[in-house]
Order: structure tokens, then sequence, then C-alpha cells
């Protein structure tokens, strides 16, 4: 039977929630994978570093026994934030990254920020101290259309970019020609992750035959041309292009409703779900590094120690998934993929 092994892959962009969620989002990330970047959108955001404490501790009591998972905290940017909590986050090592999110733009992104004009003292500090800016990459100017939030944020981007040139950025989850070309073409100090449902879908799977709740996610699905072009940026073996799921889980009663969340739940499939598109598209060998070496090289962190074996046997997602008392959709719900955990089979 057709086998493929991987140094244990790395998340580096992984939302868990809180409370109840944390005792299925962590186990299922944590078989998977050793390390994730752990977005910080809670209600309240985690603005500061005992809030990210807390929440880190919150999220290890839920690591499966003798399971190796790093949780790597982010700080929430709000307009209050301060160099001081950026550059002790830092000093500690308790912080890896801090994200932004402009104003309203997705969920629990309320708190974000509204100018970034007025948080450039935040980025000068962290561009000086070495902390990476992770940023959702989409305008938040309600007046331009869905489609076209992402390639107009790359404007904006652009500025902070020339104004911080040794700040180092991870455009999250890009979904667009636009944003491959913007991170190829700033070759400093620049990456971008790639979620698994932005290679599997576009925008016709969302919208076309009836709209499917289940794959409202923001960004948005694209048009077919842009997920052709993360298709290719994922397999291309550039060091810019890494994992990052974008997990997010939320029950069904706020998906199937008349103002529906945005957010795939992805964690219970992952890395399974990659391995099938890049074998799709002839690519299993470039899959190890896209998922276990360049994040962690971009983060400046060590190669896993551990390996999972991926094996070619099929299985079908559960239809549903309980969350508590909740109820959710997965990725893949009810469909059938063809690549299982080892670890699965032997269960
Ligand atoms: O689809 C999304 N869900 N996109 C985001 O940016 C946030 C995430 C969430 O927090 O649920
Ligand atoms: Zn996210």
């Amino acid at each position: 039977m057709k086998k493929i092994k991987l140094i244990k892959p790395d998340d580096m962009h992984l939302h868990l929630r809180d409370a109840i969620y944390l005792k299925q989002t962590v186990p299922d990330a944590a078989k998977r994978f050793a390390r994730a970047i752990i977005m910080p959108n809670l209600k309240p955001p985690v603005t500061s570093l005992s809030a990210v404490m807390a929440y880190k501790q919150r999220i290890l009591a839920e690591v499966p026994e003798g399971t190796y998972f790093e949780p790597l905290m982010t700080l929430y940017l709000t307009e209050e934030m301060t160099p001081e909590i950026i550059r002790e986050g830092r000093a500690s090592g308790l912080v890896s990254a801090a994200k932004l999110y402009p104003a309203g733009v997705t969920t629990n992104a309320e708190s974000g920020v509204k100018s970034i004009e007025r948080m450039m003292p935040i980025f000068r500090e962290m561009e000086a101290c070495g902390l990476l800016l992770l940023v959702h990459g989409e305008t938040s100017d309600p007046t331009i259309d869905i489609f076209d939030r992402e390639k107009i944020f790359l404007e904006e981007l652009s500025k902070l970019v020339a104004a911080c040139p040794n700040l180092r950025i991870v455009l999250e989850h890009i979904t667009t020609r636009d944003a491959v070309d913007f991170v190829i073409s700033h070759p400093k100090n620049m990456a971008a992750t790639i979620t698994v449902h932005h290679l599997l879908l576009n925008r016709n799977d969302l919208l076309s035959g009836g709209v499917k709740p289940h794959y409202y996610c923001l960004p948005i699905l694209k048009r077919q041309v842009h997920q052709q072009a993360l298709i290719t940026a994922a397999i291309s073996g550039d060091p810019r292009f890494f994992l990052g799921t974008d997990s997010a889980p939320h029950a069904i009663s706020q998906k199937e409703c008349a103002s529906g969340c945005a957010g795939i739940y992805s964690a219970h499939a992952a890395i399974e779900l990659y391995a099938q598109v890049f074998e799709a598209h002839n690519a299993l060998d470039k899959l190890e590094n896209f998922a276990s070496r360049y994040g962690a090289a971009f983060y400046g962190l060590p190669e896993n120690k551990e390996i999972i074996t991926l094996v070619k046997r099929p299985w079908r997602v559960p239809k549903h998934m309980i969350f508590g008392e909740a109820s959710l959709v997965p990725l893949y719900a009810d469909q059938e993929i063809g690549w299982s955990l080892a670890t699965d089979l032997e269960e």
C-alpha cells in the first residue's frame, strides 16, 4: 500500500476557539501537527500577556497524554496595544507573532485596527525586536466589492512594507493570484500561508447550484484562476508559501442562518486533504517542505523530530461532529478522502 512519511507538520494559522471547543480542536490539531500558530480572535480578544499565558494553559490542558503539541501564541493588535507589551512578549518568548485584523473584516475582528497609520509605533517596535506580523489581508472598507478586498488591501500593505522594510510579515490565507504575485515581488521578509480549502474550492463551489454556507469563509473563495494560482504557488517549492489551515469551527446554528459566520473546520483531516491536493497535481514530493519545513524556517524554529505516516487508504468524513452541545459540519463532510493517518488505522 502506498505510504508517505513526513516530518510532523506545523499549522501556521489555526483557530482553536475556547472552552468546550478545545476538547475537539486541540486533539484534532495535535494528531497532525507538532506546532500551530494560534489565532487570538477570541471574545474578548487576546491582547495582553496574561491573557496569552492563560489561553496557552487552557490549550495545553487539552493535549492528549503522550502527544507532543506546542501552541505558538499570538497577540491581537488593537489600537490600544503598546510597544512595551510587544517588547515584553518577544523577550519572554511567550509570543510568536502579532495579528493585524483590519477592524470588522472578519469573525471577532471588531476590536481590530482602523488606521494602519496610527499603528506605526507598534510596527516599528516589532521590526526592531523581530516579532512577526501576521496580516488578515483584506480591506475593511465596506464599499469595496467582497471579491476585491484582498487585492485592494495589497496597496495598503505596500506602504507598510516600504515604511518598515525589515518587518517580517506573513500574509495569511491568501486567495488571489494578486497576493501570490505580491509575495513573490517582495522577496525580503514576506511569506504567505495557504489553506487547504482555498486549494480545494473556488467560488462556484460556494455559490453555484445552491448556496453552501459551510463553504463560506473569509477571505471569500475566489474564481478558479485564483485557485489555480494558489495551487501553483503551494506546489512550486518556493519557501515563502507554506501551510496554514485557518481551520475555524462554527456551530451549524451559526452557519445555517440568515447571517452566517465565516469559517471552515478542517483540523479533523487537514494534512490528509493537503496530501490529496498535492497528489492530484503530481507534487507529493513537494508536500513535506510546504507542510513541515518552510513555515518553521520562516519563524526561525527547528525542524520537528517526530514523523507522521500517511497511508493511501480511503475514509469517509462524518456528516457532523459534536462539540459539547453544538454540532458542526466539517470540511469534506460525508465525502471520501484518499489518505489516512497511519495512527488512525491502528486505533
Ligand atoms: O473564515 C474565517 N474564519 N476567516 C477568518 O478570517 C476568521 C475565521 C474565524 O475566526 O472563524
Ligand atoms: Zn484565521
